[in-house]
């Protein structure tokens, strides 16, 4: 029970990592606000989490508006109370090249991505300034290392590796901010790639036996778990770092 009796919000809470993520701190004790964008699989979170005895909120929103954003922290804050924790998991890949990538995609992956995440930071860091907390940002592997066609992506998650340690030199000790890097985790977003690829066995074999160590995709629990790590006590001397959890992906060559 590692966040008995905090606060924490989750973005991207409807599906996969967000979404494994609100269910875990909700087990570990913490009351959970649930943001995405998806209003009816965020509901199923918050469901989920109630029937197994927990507490949690949903505050459906764009993270990339910022009025919403604003509506979203405040409705937390009065349900819930006062932010321990933030989680900024929404987001989502664009795979094209750089060349055909129009200004509105490029925008829409930078606008979630970054962004969203740039948004609820300013948000709650106001709050975390007076009182402490902590905030995990999901970043990718491809913050670090090129995969084909990755541009817009890899540019926001960079970002993304950028703003925190930016954030955690500014608002640190009070806050700690960390990221976490991760490699191809077997979420609903990964299986819809590689179902909707024209050869998905051949592509999950890529993906999974490609230049990794471990020659499989993460589980999401197995990147959950990295996530509550930086976010609980036990990383009280962790600031401003980005912990990879790719499997080994950028460390081997071929
Ligand atoms: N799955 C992977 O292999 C992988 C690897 C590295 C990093 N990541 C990152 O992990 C995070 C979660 O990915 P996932 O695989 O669980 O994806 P997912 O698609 O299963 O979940 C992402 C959630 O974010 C929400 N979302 C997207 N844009 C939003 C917006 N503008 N406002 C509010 N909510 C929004 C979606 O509705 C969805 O519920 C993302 O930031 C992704 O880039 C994923």
């Amino acid at each position: 029970m590692r966040f008995q009796n905090r606060v924490a919000v989750v973005t991207g809470a409807a599906s996969g990592l967000g979404r494994g993520t609100a269910l875990a701190l909700a087990r570990e004790g913490a009351k959970v606000g649930c943001v995405d964008v998806n209003r009816s699989a965020l509901v199923e979170t918050v469901l989920e989490i109630e029937r197994a005895g927990g507490v949690a909120l949903a505050a459906p929103a764009d993270v990339a508006d910022s009025a919403q954003v604003r509506l979203a922290v405040a409705a937390i804050v009065a349900g819930l109370g006062a932010i321990d924790v933030l989680v900024n998991s929404a987001g989502g890949a664009l795979v094209k090249a750089a060349h055909e990538t129009t200004d509105e995609e490029w925008r829409h992956c930078l606008d979630r991505n970054l962004t969203g995440t740039f948004y609820f930071c300013r948000e709650v860091l106001p709050s975390m300034t007076g009182r402490g907390g902590t905030i995990v940002n999901v970043a990718s592997s491809l913050a670090r290392i090129a995969a084909p066609d990755f541009a817009a992506y890899s540019a926001a998650k960079a970002g993304i590796v950028g703003l925190t340690r930016q954030l955690a030199r500014d608002y640190g000790p009070k806050v700690r901010i960390n990221s976490v890097s991760p490699g191809a985790i077997d979420t609903p977003s990964v299986r819809a790639a590689i179902d909707a690829s024209p050869d998905p066995a051949a592509t999950l074999s890529e993906i999974a036996n490609g230049n990794t160590i471990a020659r499989r995709l993460a589980s999401t629990d197995e990147v959950v778990e990295v996530i509550l790590f930086l976010a609980s006590d036990s990383a009280s001397f962790v600031m401003g770092h980005d912990l990879v959890a790719c499997g080994g992906q950028s460390v081997v060559a071929y």
